[in-house]
């Protein structure tokens, strides 16, 4: 799909043509520039009958070989209004694909900067298909959109157009990567994929194999790969900018199972299928910083991505084994499908090891995340409350909801052990808070530290707002926008 600009002063009605516009009620986003007959039917038919006809999502208006496609902003409860705006123009453009309009022009002449951001979002949202395993592809899609703004918005337009383009490769890609499955994503072919996008984005990448892992003392990584027969990885990437302050320096630690199967604490079979998503928190680490670099945002930034399959081998890591992570501390595995917060441990300690000063981990860590506060929001999880406020804010400005979780030390005794310093799974209550408890205890000293459990908003099952049912690609907006908040704040 190509998004053109023309400016509205200039722009010229033919016939034959097919329009876009957006309605909120009776009130008109844009107008077709200048009088012609188009226009003068839309006024008609949004001035007179509107009320009525309009109350239904998508109206179409015809005259002679043209239609003009008016599109209610739907009124969806708890949706921000940007989010409702994206939802509309991803109708957008199903409405077109179903129709097999390939060329359409959308009237945006009174839309507001962050308006023409969310239609163009929602386009890139709702041409997103991940359709490589299908045989027959549908042919159908929508091929050019033109965009009419004002002449005095066109500079600005033409630079947020860009800007949402590079965010929304990068979440392509992200979604591309979570959606593959185990047999075609093991931890090496994710090392591939990460070395690609580190040489397309100029990046520098340092990978540690598993022989590496285990001869430094990344003991939680290589521990949670060892039942797989394909080894597991580290791999840490980082982007300096041209004019880089040492500090701050944000750091992102994915976690990157490419498949839980729950190891020798084996899964149940229903659902665990999409445990292929369990690497969901890597892929979106490794697609910001690739976004971050595209902005050029003045702020050093790492990614940390903890890549292995959880297995259950002969060599598989046995429930009650104990081994000593990094930081010197020593784990008996209670449960091996408690293996997220055990890679971890080793992403947090190269976090540190690398100079970070503020770290987000991003992991589908528990499924208790999803039963405290359901599918639609992350929990986050800090040890400080400017840098937990300003990952909130950088969410809400992006319609990436987030919710704050205590980290209850009242619960921190659950994870004690009689024989080891502690264990890695606590009671059946507070999981979501006991894992992050657990990572706590693997921070590096004096870091700014958060914690983002998207077990829920990775990965859906069915369609979701202008999401197709599988990945989301959530949170990269958020991360991005955290670091162009460090770069400007700190
Ligand atoms: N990858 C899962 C968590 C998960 C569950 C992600 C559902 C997405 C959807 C994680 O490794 C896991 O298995 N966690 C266990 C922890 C338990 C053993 C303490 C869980 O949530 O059941
Ligand atoms: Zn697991
Ligand atoms: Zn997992």
């Amino acid at each position: 799909m190509k998004i053109t600009l023309e400016s509205a002063e200039k722009f010229k009605v033919t016939v034959g043509q097919s329009f876009v516009i957006f309605a909120e009620g009776i009130k008109p986003f844009g107008f077709l520039p200048g009088k012609n007959p188009v226009q003068t039917l839309i006024e008609k038919t949004l001035n007179e009958q509107s009320r009525k006809i309009l109350t239904d999502s998508v109206e179409i208006i015809s005259l002679e070989n043209t239609q003009v496609l008016v599109i209610q902003i739907p009124a969806k409860k708890g949706l921000a209004r940007e989010d409702r705006v994206r939802i509309a123009s991803a109708r957008a453009y199903d409405c077109l694909k179903s129709r097999s309009i390939s060329k359409a022009t959308f009237c945006l002449q009174n839309a507001k900067d962050l308006d023409f951001s969310c239609v163009t979002e929602g386009l890139h949202f709702a041409a997103y298909e991940f359709n490589k395993y299908k045989s027959e592809k549908k042919l159908s899609k929508v091929e050019e959109i033109n965009f009419i703004v004002a002449g005095k918005a066109l500079k600005t337009s033409q630079a947020l157009l860009k800007e949402t383009e590079i965010i929304h490769t990068s979440i392509t890609d992200c979604r591309d990567l979570v959606n593959e499955p185990g047999s075609h994503l093991l931890p090496h072919q994710f090392v591939a994929v990460a070395q690609k996008i580190a040489k397309s984005a100029g990046l520098e990448i340092i990978i540690r194999d598993g022989k590496a892992l285990l001869k430094e003392g990344f003991t939680g990584l290589w521990t949670v790969g060892k039942g797989s027969d394909y080894p597991p990885y580290m791999v840490t990437i980082s982007y300096r900018p041209t004019k880089s302050k040492k500090v701050p320096h944000l750091c992102f630690v994915g976690k990157g199972i490419t498949f839980d199967t729950g190891g020798i604490s084996l899964k149940p079979s229903a659902g665990m299928a999409e445990m292929k998503s369990d690497m969901a928190g890597a892929a979106t680490a490794l697609n910001a910083i690739a976004a971050i670099a595209q902005l050029k945002l003045p702020i050093q930034v790492t990614t940390v991505l903890c890549l292995a399959e959880n297995r259950p081998g002969n060599q598989a890591v046995l429930p009650g084994d104990i081994f000593t992570a990094k930081n010197g501390k020593t784990i008996m595995v209670d449960n091996t499908d408690a293996e997220g917060r055990l890679v971890l441990t080793d992403g947090l300690a190269e976090a540190g090891l690398n100079g970070a000063t503020h770290i987000i981990d991003l992991a589908t860590l528990t499924g208790a995340i999803i039963r405290a506060i359901g599918p639609s929001i992350a929990g986050l999880f800090s040890n400080d409350a400017k840098f937990a406020q300003a990952i909130q804010k950088s969410g809400a400005k992006v319609s990436e909801k987030l919710w704050e979780l205590p980290l209850e030390a009242e619960y921190r005794e659950y994870l004690e052990d009689p024989v080891a310093d502690m264990k890695n799974v606590g009671k059946s209550e507070a999981g979501a808070i006991t894992a992050a408890l657990f990572l706590e205890e693997f921070v590096p000293a004096k870091t700014a530290w958060a914690h983002l459990d998207i077990a829920g908003t990775a990965f859906t099952m069915s369609n979701w707002k202008y999401y197709k049912a599988g990945a989301t690609g959530w949170g990269l907006k958020t991360l991005v926008e955290v670091a162009r908040h460090l770069a400007h704040t700190a």
